[in-house]
């Protein structure tokens, strides 16, 4: 008898290799072709997703509720004011005692740090729901929706695709030069000076052997001419709030609008993770208009959160 594999976490895209990279898209579309028939393998039968929240989300929240219910499992909501988190509980003791319970658990926080720990304790898989630094479940569906668009059959032919990221270098931005570096994709990132990406997330991708190019400008212009895909993101994460009046003047050149878009590809598609701040980093003639892909983006966190949870808990592991 085969010995039982070891549990797998996704604390970044970085954990994966290409072709788990390239099957969870893969799952995604077929989970999404086959909505609306009753799914006959339920892979979280009688299982139950911890969700962890110390910070806000309405689609992450949603598609994991509704993907774990679908495939037959149960998914929780722990906020950290609702649960000792916020009065001190250690991740590393709510990660054990939540994995008595619990099959699988997903956690949005702040420091990947408390993400790693989770992993690090947990005898269960543990997802990143975002963290400050990554959001790998995002990106998921940014992919599917961008293959879908292009009509991509291979991985291949994801290698041609250019990615433009219009400005902050955030955890959504680390998410997709993870994910371009592992898929041999060109992105070029417009962000200002002292929100740039960071260097190791740089240095990382650019280390794996996969031909992927990532350069960094600070010319929106030079990052969406001749992209396939145009995206952008809040300038104010959440955490930031803050910084919220002095990141507008920061960002305000970094505006997703239709001038910037009309340098992309003619059938370029425009992706924002949301929600949007129209009249900020994206304006609301984009958001609305013809290259828009972003409602499909949103549904499609639900078919790649399938993927995913199909895949780690799904099966058994030691
Ligand atoms: N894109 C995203 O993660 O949305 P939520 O913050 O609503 O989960
Ligand atoms: N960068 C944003 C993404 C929200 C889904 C944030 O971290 O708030």
């Amino acid at each position: 008898m085969a010995p039982i594999p070891p549990k797998r976490d996704l604390c970044t895209l970085f954990d994966l290799v290409p072709a788990e990279l390239w099957r969870l898209v893969e799952d995604g579309r077929r989970f999404k072709r086959e909505r609306g028939f009753p799914h006959t393998d339920k892979p979280l039968a009688g299982k139950t997703l911890a969700m962890v929240f110390e910070k806000a989300s309405t689609r992450t929240r949603v598609s994991f509720e509704v993907a774990a219910f679908e495939l037959g499992g149960h998914a929780l909501n722990l906020t950290s004011q609702g649960s000792q988190l916020a009065r001190g509980e250690p991740v590393r003791d709510t990660a054990r005692v939540l994995s008595g319970y619990c099959h699988g658990i997903m956690v949005r926080t702040f420091g990947q740090d408390r993400v790693e720990e989770m992993a690090a304790h947990a005898r269960v898989p543990v997802i990143n729901g975002l963290s400050d630094k990554f959001h790998p479940c995002q990106i998921l569906a940014d992919l599917m929706t961008a293959a879908d668009r292009f009509g991509v059959k291979e991985p291949a032919a994801m290698r041609g695709l250019k990615v433009a990221w219009i400005g902050d270098g955030n955890n959504v931005a680390h998410s997709w030069i993870a994910a371009s570096a592992l898929l041999g994709m060109e992105i070029a990132l417009a962000c200002p000076a002292g929100h740039l990406p960071a260097e190791d997330v740089l240095a990382r991708a650019r280390a794996l052997a996969h031909g992927g190019r990532v350069t960094v400008t600070a010319d929106p212009a030079e990052a969406a001419r001749g992209a396939a895909v145009v995206n952008t993101d809040v300038w104010a994460s959440m955490g930031q709030e803050d910084e919220a009046e002095a990141r507008a003047r920061v960002f305000a050149p970094y505006q997703v609008n239709e001038a910037l878009v009309r340098l992309a590809r003619p059938d370029a598609v425009v992706l924002h993770c949301l929600p949007a701040h129209r009249g900020e980093e994206i304006t609301d003639a984009v958001m609305e208009g013809p290259r828009s892909a972003v409602w499909e983006q949103a549904e499609n966190r639900l078919h790649v959160q399938k993927a995913v949870l199909a895949w780690l808990m799904g099966a058994p592991h030691a």
